[in-house]
């Protein structure tokens, strides 16, 4: 199993990209039915953010192992904007643009792990990890 995956995100079609390549890695890792939706969800709403709100930037999807756990870590990164307020930005509603604001706090009720780390100017990260 390869250790890494990387999607290079700039447009709509790169989103469904990293949805499959996700999902793929996943079901690799045994997760199964409802899951590899929750995955692909997931993924789905940064890389997304990625494309609206920073126009470019990147997917990463890893294995995780901690003992005889095993997980799905995604990463979305990009070099854009950066969000001001983060605790803002994580409201249910709450979207400087025309979306409908809920795909951050989606995508973290939907993993286990989930975290952002953002500069103005500098760019965003948001990690997650979904472990089966
Ligand atoms: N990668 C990002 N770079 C800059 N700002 C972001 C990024 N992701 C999210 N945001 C900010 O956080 C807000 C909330 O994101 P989200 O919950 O996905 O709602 P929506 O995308 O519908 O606006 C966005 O409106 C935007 O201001
Ligand atoms: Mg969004």
């Amino acid at each position: 199993m390869q250790n890494e995956t990387r999607v290079a995100i700039i447009s709509e079609a790169d989103i469904v990209t990293a949805r499959q390549k996700g999902r793929s890695l996943a079901t690799e890792l045994g997760f199964d039915g409802s899951d590899l939706t929750v995955i692909a969800t997931a993924i789905s709403e940064v890389a997304r953010n990625i494309v609206v709100h920073a126009k470019e930037g990147e997917i990463v999807l890893t294995p995780l192992t901690h003992g005889n756990k095993r997980g799905i870590s995604i990463m979305a990164r990009d070099d854009g904007p950066g969000i001001p307020d983060i605790d803002q930005a994580m409201q249910y509603g709450y979207s400087t643009g025309k979306g409908l604001g809920v795909g951050l706090p989606g995508a973290k009720w939907l993993v286990d792990e989930f975290a952002i780390a953002s500069k103005i100017g500098k760019g965003t990260t948001v990690t997650m990890g979904k472990w089966l």
